[in-house]
């Protein structure tokens, strides 16, 4: 698993938490622009793609989000029910995009789970 954020404070109670955990040599723990993370990824690279980030930057990250999951991958994306209004513009994104398929899981603050299948 790679997670990805531009604060090192955030990273840093990541590692803390994770290394608690035990699962430290399963982790690599990135501090980079989540956008310009996944614009380096090659296609079909990702079985699962979390997002939990700036929502609003999600659209201008656009096609990277999909672009990198591969066929049977799942995009989800956190703060569906709890900011629908910012979770918006990705949702209308998923269900444009072709062979994929998604829904609302009304769980927590709401995950907009996708599924692509190419
Ligand atoms: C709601 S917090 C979630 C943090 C973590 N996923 C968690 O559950 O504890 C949102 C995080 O997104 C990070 N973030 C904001 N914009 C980002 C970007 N462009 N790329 C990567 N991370 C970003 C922030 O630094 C912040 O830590």
């Amino acid at each position: 698993m790679t997670t990805v954020d531009t604060d090192p404070v955030t990273q840093a109670d990541a590692a803390a938490n994770i290394a608690a955990a035990g699962l430290a040599d399963r982790v690599d723990l990135k501090i980079a622009d989540g956008g310009q993370f996944l614009a380096d990824l090659p296609d079909d690279s990702v079985d699962l793609l979390f997002l939990d980030a700036e929502r609003t930057e999600y659209p201008r990250w656009w096609p990277h989000p999909l672009r990198v999951i591969r066929p049977g991958g799942l995009l989800v994306a956190d703060n569906a029910t709890s900011h629908p209004d910012e979770i918006a513009p990705l949702a209308k994104l998923l269900a444009d995009a072709p062979n994929c398929y998604s829904t609302l899981v009304p769980v927590g603050s709401g995950e907009l789970v996708a599924v692509l299948d190419r």
